[in-house]
């Protein structure tokens, strides 16, 4: 599939993303003055929207944008969008961005919201993925709580990763874990999961915030604490998780194994009580 095949929604209007056009004195593309969120949707029904509209709403009154568009309306534009590109499993993207205005950095006094979303195809996770990390020091700003599109340090530290030849960057502020690059992590250790407490060092993420749901129903002992360096490198177990790659297992960190090395009992038992949740809420229609 090409890059910029598929529909896409821009400001109010469905048309091929190859066409759609924004201005180059939008915000968003001037100062990465703009707030997002990606969504996955399984066999054309929307996962967890109200969780990623909430946090869109927080990201939004962060900023001090107004809410462009409703609860319904965002459902509508979005069913629109998945209708146009034929359903299935996809990853849903949607951006608000300040608008178009005179280069200032002071915040205009009139500009209208550009709204935008599109959709590529998602690959669902049937089992565990395991995939390496490195860890990298975590050099960006102090908000790291707002879905904010700028993310330039994010794409230079992944990139770093790449670069070292694994998936993703574990973030350490200061001798504490964060977050990866574009992940929330967890970490196991003596049967106990642990993930960093929400903060504004790291994305509350929408799959962070429903495994944590999901282990608490199930009883399984979890918790949110700080995690230091030495935590981090005796886990038996380390997760990432998304939206879009729901929970990965770290093979290696810094091309050492983590914990056995080829076995991750409790993140295997996990996603499939995740999987039994996510599919009970889109049959329910939630
Ligand atoms: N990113 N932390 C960061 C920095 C992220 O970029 C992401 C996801 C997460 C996980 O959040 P969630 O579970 O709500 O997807 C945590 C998305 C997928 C992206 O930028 O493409």
């Amino acid at each position: 599939m090409n890059a910029d095949a598929g529909i896409c929604y821009l400001d109010g209007a469905y048309l091929p993303l190859a066409e759609a056009r924004v201005s180059v004195l939008d915000r968003g593309f001037i100062f990465g003055d703009a707030v997002y969120e990606v969504l996955p949707v399984v066999a054309g029904r929307m996962f967890a929207l109200e969780e990623h509209l909430e946090r869109l709403a927080r990201s939004l009154a962060a900023i001090g944008i107004a809410p462009p568009l409703t609860l319904a309306a965002w459902r509508d534009c979005l069913a629109g969008l998945i209708t146009r590109n034929g359903g299935g499993n996809l990853s849903v993207y949607l951006q608000v961005t300040r608008g178009v205005a005179p280069r200032d950095h002071a915040f205009p006094s009139a500009a209208t919201p550009t709204v935008f979303a599109m959709c590529r195809p998602l690959t669902m996770t049937a089992g565990i993925s395991v995939v390496n990390a490195v860890t990298l020091p975590d050099n960006r700003w102090l908000r790291c709580d707002i879905k904010s599109t700028s993310l330039l340090a994010n794409v230079l530290l992944r990139n770093e990763a790449l670069r070292c030849g694994a998936y993703e960057a574990l973030l350490l502020r200061d001798g504490w874990l964060t977050e990866g690059a574009a992940s929330n992590v967890f970490v196991v250790s003596d049967g106990v999961v642990r993930t960093p407490p929400l903060s504004d060092r790291l994305l509350a993420g929408v799959t962070r915030g429903l495994l944590l749901e999901v282990m608490g129903r199930g009883g399984r002992p979890c918790r949110e604490e700080a995690i230091d360096e030495r935590t981090l490198r005796g886990a038996g177990e380390i997760w990432i998780t998304s939206s879009s790659r729901d929970l990965l297992c770290v093979g290696r960190l810094d091309g050492v194994a983590v914990g056995d090395g080829a076995n991750y009992p409790v993140a295997s038992a996990v996603l499939q009580d995740f999987i039994t949740y996510r599919d009970q809420r889109l049959g329910s229609g939630t």
